[in-house]
């Protein structure tokens, strides 16, 4: 009775789907994104925020209608998650401004995607509401952005194929970034510096990030710290440096294998990488690529050296050019091991018509919501991963409306 009570209420919201932090450089980009493809259908969806004349101003555009709550007002918050089936929020940094939501979304039965790469909150959020969630149905789902649906949705793949194909599950998958052209928001180097400002009042935070199964409770596995030098990588046969965003993608990874109860296997490793490319002159460009690298992060733990790039880098608010939005893309390649032979190996790629940053993850985000609110997922309520939540619904939805593909090339026999 309780369970039918709580599909009724769910059913009869006002909304399917509330944009919150839709004045913000993200949360602009999806609301044209939903404009120009659900307008006019059985969705119905509003826009929200702390500022009410930027909203206002944003909806002469969507007609759609517009709901005012600030991060830090619990009641109004959840006044605004109980009128919708769907929340996403763009409004970051997520441990900043968001836990508010989560603990209302969790509470009362509303489902939830965002692009947080707090891998710390992460966990914070989910040890603090998952029994709600659960208790309430609402489906919460971090990451739903550049990163980690490539790299969540890239391993689902590639591990369906090689169990189409094999029957067995890929012992190891190799994420490497083949190109990109995109740009980065003032929101999103934010917080990335919000994270290393709370990190230097908890020390607690620096080991949570560090720990390559920081989102897993019952399984550990056999990857170590992530690579953070250049190395040959004669599968590829090229040079690869640091991918930056592999400190929270591989996490999220292995916690899908978790939340999906081990179906990747208990010896499952995953790891992530640049391309840089072969020769000498790529040795020496994946060596600057891991220089750099490492000397961003020291930069950005050090306040004076981190207050001064927080002036010259973008504001919140501030992001790319639409031009370079829009000639922006990504390619990926995925390399699946196959267990025991390695004739059967199969490579595949993941590739994005827009900048990964913002132009693709606007559409990603959008269309985790959209799957939320109308798709048969196969998930009840509980904090889930991307694959874990919807990996078959995103595998239709991204190539289909959003432009993200994910395609075999063909067995590598390396
Ligand atoms: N995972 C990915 O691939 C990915 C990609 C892009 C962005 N991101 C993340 O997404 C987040 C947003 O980035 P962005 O560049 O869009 O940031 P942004 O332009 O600074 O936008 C932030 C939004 O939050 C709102 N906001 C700030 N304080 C608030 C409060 N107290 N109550 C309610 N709303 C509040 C802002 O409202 P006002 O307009 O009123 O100031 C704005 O709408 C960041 O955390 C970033 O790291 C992740």
């Amino acid at each position: 009775m309780v369970v039918l009570a709580r599909v009724a209420d769910h059913m009869q919201r006002e909304y399917d789907i509330i944009i919150w932090g839709a004045s913000g450089f993200t949360g602009k980009i999806v609301c044209d994104y939903m404009r120009e493809n659900y307008s006019g259908g059985n969705l119905t969806w509003a826009i929200g925020g702390r500022n009410r004349s930027k909203l206002n101003a944003l909806q002469a555009a969507s007609g759609v209608d517009v709901l005012v709550a600030d991060a830090h007002d619990p009641s109004a918050l959840t006044e605004l998650v109980k009128k919708t089936r769907v929340v996403l929020t763009t409004v970051g940094p997520y441990a900043r401004y968001g836990s508010e939501l989560v603990k209302a979304c969790a509470e009362q039965g509303t489902h939830y995607c965002d692009l947080t790469g707090e891998v710390h909150w992460m966990r914070n959020m989910i040890e603090r509401y998952d029994a709600a969630a659960k208790d309430s149905g609402a489906k919460i789902v971090h990451t739903c952005g550049f990163d980690s649906i490539p790299s969540d949705i890239g391993v689902f793949f590639m591990q369906q194929q090689m169990n189409n194909k094999h029957g067995v599950a890929a012992s190891h998958i190799k994420y490497r970034t083949r190109a990109f052209k995109g740009g980065f928001s003032g929101g999103t180097i934010d917080s990335m510096m919000a994270m290393m400002e709370s990190a230097k009042t908890d020390p607690k935070i620096m080991t949570t990030i560090a720990d390559p199964y920081a989102l897993n409770f019952s399984h550990r596995g056999l990857d170590g710290v992530d690579q953070n030098s250049q190395f040959y990588d004669s599968d590829f046969q090229a040079w690869v440096g640091p991918f930056v965003m592999a400190a929270i993608n591989t996490r999220v990874v292995r916690r899908s294998n978790e939340l999906m109860g081990q179906v990747y296997g208990n010896e499952f490793r995953y790891d992530e990488g640049s391309i840089v490319g072969a020769g000498v002159g790529a040795m020496v460009g994946s060596t600057a690529l891991a220089m750099g690298t490492r000397l961003m992060n020291g930069l950005a733990a050090i306040e004076p050296t981190r207050k001064l790039m927080q002036k010259v880098l973008p504001k919140p608010g501030e992001g790319p050019s639409a031009e370079i939005i829009d000639s922006g893309f990504f390619e990926i390649e995925l390399l699946a091991k196959h267990p025991s032979d390695p004739q059967k190996n199969l490579l595949g790629r993941v590739k994005g018509d827009k900048d990964p940053g913002y132009g693709s993850t606007a559409k990603m985000l959008a269309e985790c919501a959209v799957a939320l609110a109308q798709d048969n997922l196969p998930t009840t309520g509980g904090f889930w991963t991307p694959a874990s939540a919807m990996g078959d619904a995103l595998l239709e939805r991204l190539p289909a409306n959003a432009g993200v593909t994910f395609d075999l090339v063909e067995p590598t026999g390396t």
